[in-house]
């Protein structure tokens, strides 16, 4: 008889107030938001334009436009590629919704592929296959912080004549051979909500190197106008816009946390390190990893369930919720992500983004089929995984992950008590 798990009466194997809040906040914080504050200029002012360039020199790219949301920048990414009404764009069957319904918002047309269980990014040689006439791009995502590894995606792209858009909201400083994501498409977005690895609260930000492509983002970044607020303004819709920008507090939150992020990454990085060296002999467990060209950020670290080990493969959801349960009780920080593959979710499913059909029975649009069977690793995937963020952030440190490791080690050792 093992011990008793937490969640049956058991005590806990991780005291509380192990897990130190996120993100760290220091002088720099204050001293800059509260600059902010003082500044007459609290709508898009001096501390987004700051916050623009030095981002897209963090980066590495030539443009950059600060946005209120990672999903706007998406939004502007499809748009910058001339996506529009009947077109398709690719992407992967697993993500956050809003790298597919950022499609949907210019009438275009997802289309699902399903993912590679060893990166759980989109499975490059599956995509070739979902080419149609009617395609007009790849939206790729780097999931978790683990770059896709882009060589195959741009050959296919090359090939096809289609443009690459990065979702990069989850995946800042990750490198696929040496270069970070964000420089390997034509544009990309990355997101700063609270989760991210870099926080602003809310906010994100578009970066391409391509003139044009920025201009074409602008534009819908701000009312359709062709002048933005830098410049002289004549308050024309010249296209259809939203209202995606920034504003100077977040900003200047956004630009304090940057001078970290560095710090940050490396942190995330050690302690994942940590945390793997911890579990690798923990029976039923999956750990996340990277491909050779690929340095993770560890922005989320994964674990699967092996549940033909477990004996729960005809039971995988529930059993997967019974030890992420226990897991809890025990004090360990980790929780469910997507339980629902991309094209499972009700507004791909019901094809009515905009009613009446709309974009999928728009005359422009030819038929797509979302059924579920064509997803099967994206399914296993949401099926058995676990995901934890906080706990291996900065100011956290090794010893952090190894707290949850005892409480992981904990519950998989002991899970036939959960099989009752
Ligand atoms: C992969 C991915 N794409 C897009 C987004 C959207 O970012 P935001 O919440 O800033 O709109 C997120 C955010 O959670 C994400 O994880």
């Amino acid at each position: 008889m093992g011990e008793k798990l937490a969640i049956l009466g058991g005590p806990r194997a991780i005291p509380e107030g192990v897990v130190k809040k996120w993100p760290p906040i220091d002088e720099i914080d204050r001293r800059m938001v509260m600059d902010s504050l003082e500044g007459v200029d609290h709508a898009f002012g001096p501390n987004c334009r700051a916050f623009e360039q030095e981002f897209a020199d963090w980066n590495g790219n030539r443009f950059a436009i600060t946005t209120n949301s990672g999903t706007a920048a998406l939004h502007m990414a499809v748009v910058a590629c001339g996506v529009g009404a009947g077109d398709e764009v690719i992407v992967p069957a697993y993500s956050w919704s809003s790298s597919a319904t950022c499609i949907l918002h210019h009438n275009a047309i997802p289309v699902f592929v399903d993912i590679a269980f060893d990166t759980m990014n989109i499975a490059p040689e599956r995509i070739e296959a979902a080419v149609t006439p009617r395609t007009k791009a790849i939206l790729v995502v780097h999931l978790h912080g683990l770059a896709v590894e882009m060589e195959p995606v741009l050959a296919v792209a090359a090939k096809h004549g289609l443009k690459v858009i990065e979702d990069a909201c989850q995946s800042h400083g990750a490198t696929y051979r040496g270069r970070k994501v964000g420089t390997w498409g034509d544009c990309a977005a990355f997101s700063f909500n609270q989760n991210k690895s870099l926080c602003s609260g809310e906010g994100g930000m578009f970066v391409t190197d391509d003139e044009e492509m920025a201009a074409r983002a602008r534009q819908l970044w701000s009312f359709g106008e062709t002048r933005t607020p830098v410049e002289s303004r004549d308050y024309h819709a010249y296209a259809l816009g939203w209202m995606y920008r920034n504003n100077d507090l977040t900003a200047a939150f956004g630009r304090a946390q940057l001078t970290k992020l560095d710090g940050y990454i490396a942190a995330q990085r050690a302690n994942a390190r940590r945390l793997t060296e911890c579990l690798r002999d923990v029976p039923g467990l999956i750990l996340p990893g990277a491909p050779p060209d690929c340095e993770h950020t560890y922005y989320n670290y994964t674990i699967r369930f092996d549940m033909e080990a477990l004996g729960h493969a005809h039971d995988a959801p529930a059993f997967r919720d019974r030890l992420v349960q226990a897991m809890q009780a025990e004090g360990v920080e980790t929780g469910l992500w997507q339980t629902f593959i991309l094209p499972a979710m009700t507004v791909f499913q019901a094809k009515n983004g905009y009613g009446k059909g709309c974009p999928w029975h728009c005359p422009h649009a030819a038929p797509v089929d979302y059924s579920l069977e064509q997803y099967p690793v994206a399914r296993l995937h949401t099926d058995t995984h676990t995901g934890m963020t906080y706990p291996l952030r900065a100011p956290n440190g090794p010893e952090t992950a190894e707290w949850m490791a005892a409480g992981i080690r904990k519950v998989m050792e002991n899970c036939d008590q959960l099989n009752g």
